[in-house]
């Protein structure tokens, strides 16, 4: 069997979200919104682990951080002091031949003549700027006084919050401020599915330190996130590092890394990590009048802090999960028969489901029954799903295609009908090797969180 082209691969996946309920299109039965998606109850699950895995590295295991939660809409100054509102932009085009709206950067050249990508014709507009906030209203009056925008990143949050923060926590530096939230930008094409939507998440880090110190602690935070990637199951030979040239970089960074990783569209952005000096709070405490310096006790010193940022997508790193997590094999069917198997071989931390519970035979009531309990014993620990539907090798493929590493069967051993040594013990199925063993019930929560978390 040849290998799947890359946009093969793609539509599989994208199938494969839908028909499981892992993401489907926003408001699907009225035609859709670009760029929007929801996520269905498998793909909610592997986002929240996702991002409870990001907050446990990130802040509760260290004691240099610290997080916050800010509101979505923020004072209109926060966007004019960031430079947000005049240079938050993207280069458009209009084609005036089929009406298509264009990044400036999708427009193709051939034999000197700009030309659509999607009509193929030349009447096009000179580029001009496109702002990528959402424009909204607050309050009663909609008129300029009250306009405001759906922030476009997290951080001006934390930027904005240094002071109250600082204040709060009694942190010394170096110390950061991580924060996980939604943003919002008006994308000029959406596309590859929901790697470039116009609503996502943002898992935001913004490090404060010691001007001397920022180079290094890029450096630091560059190899940390590297590590982060790994340890929820994406392989290192798929991501790669990209020093963002100094004619790319924000004019205020001192040097910017983008963390990347194969898609099957291609090589794209995950997260960047950024030192941005100490722009965003010298931008806030001119424009505020409000400072936002630290104190250095030991120097008796003031100054404002430069920051480090790492600053990661959940739904393009969920996305990179799912396509690094999408295989297929070849298993035996019931009767022996090699047939296509599809696995979402997801690493157990991360996985939506951890564990099926299944009775080998719906219809004898002590195999439910016990089958029953193990899921109440379960249950306090991780998320375990029971299905009785069906036979056994069929159970299996439903958790296969999700993702789900281990399964539980209730067989008659478990009863003790065959040999009363095998009482109170089940079989124990791994996803990726299929292999079973015999577990003793009384073992098999701690054996399962050992593995998943
Ligand atoms: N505070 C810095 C900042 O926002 P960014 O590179 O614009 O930097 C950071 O965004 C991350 O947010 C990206 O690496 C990506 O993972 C995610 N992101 C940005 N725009 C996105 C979009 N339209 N759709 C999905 N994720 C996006």
């Amino acid at each position: 069997m040849s290998a799947p082209s890359d946009s093969q691969q793609m539509e599989k996946i994208v199938s494969l979200c839908k028909r499981r309920g892992f993401i489907f299109q926003s408001s699907e039965i009225y035609g859709g919104l670009n760029g929007l998606w929801d996520y269905g109850p498998l793909g909610v699950e592997l986002k929240r682990n996702l991002k409870n895995y990001w907050w446990r590295v990130m802040v509760h295991e260290r004691d240099d951080v610290v997080g916050m939660d800010g509101s979505i809409l923020m004072n209109r100054g926060v966007w004019k002091a960031s430079g947000h509102e005049d240079t938050f932009t993207d280069p458009m085009v209009d084609c005036r031949s089929c009406k298509a709206r264009l990044r400036a950067d999708q427009i193709v050249e051939k034999k000197g003549a700009n030309q659509c990508p999607v009509c193929g014709g030349k009447d096009l507009t000179e580029p001009r700027s496109f702002n990528l906030m959402f424009k909204t209203f607050v309050g009663a009056t909609e008129d300029e006084s009250s306009v405001t925008y759906l922030r476009p990143e997290t951080a001006q949050a934390i930027f904005v919050q240094f002071k109250n923060v600082l204040d709060v926590s009694r942190k010394k530096l170096p110390f950061g401020i991580a924060q996980i939230g939604k943003a919002f930008r008006n994308e000029i094409n959406p596309r590859n599915f929901t790697f470039r939507s116009r609503e996502f998440e943002q898992m935001e880090l913004e490090y404060f330190c010691r001007a001397e110190e920022g180079i290094k602690l890029l450096e630091y935070w560059k190899e940390e996130r590297l590590k982060f990637y790994e340890n929820i199951g994406i392989s290192r030979d798929k991501l790669h590092v990209l020093t963002v040239p100094d004619e790319e970089r924000a004019f205020y960074s001192k040097g910017t890394y983008d963390i990347e990783y194969d898609f099957p569209f291609g090589r794209q952005e995950l997260e960047g990590v950024a030192y941005r000096t100490d722009y965003d709070l010298s931008q806030h405490q001119k424009a505020s009048g409000k400072s936002l310096e630290y104190f250095d006790e030991e120097t008796k010193q003031k100054f404002i802090p430069h920051v480090v940022e790492p600053s990661a997508g959940v739904d393009r790193t969920v996305l990179a999960l799912i396509c690094e997590a999408y295989s297929e094999d070849q298993a035996p069917d019931e009767k022996g028969k090699m047939e296509t198997r599809i696995v979402l071989r997801f690493h157990p931390r991360i996985a939506p489901i951890k564990c099926g519970v299944f009775p080998l035979l719906k219809n004898n009531e002590q195999l439910v029954a016990k089958a029953k309990q193990i899921v109440d014993l379960l249950r306090p620990h991780l998320f375990v799903f029971y299905d009785e539907g069906g036979a056994i090798g069929r159970r299996y493929r439903r958790q296969d295609e999700i993702g789900t590493p281990f399964g539980i069967t209730v067989d008659f051993e478990t009863l003790g009908e065959k040999d009363s040594a095998l009482c109170d013990t089940v079989t124990l199925r791994e996803r990726d090797s299929m292999k079973q063993e015999r577990v003793a019930i009384k073992d098999l929560a701690n054996l399962l969180v050992a593995q998943i978390s």
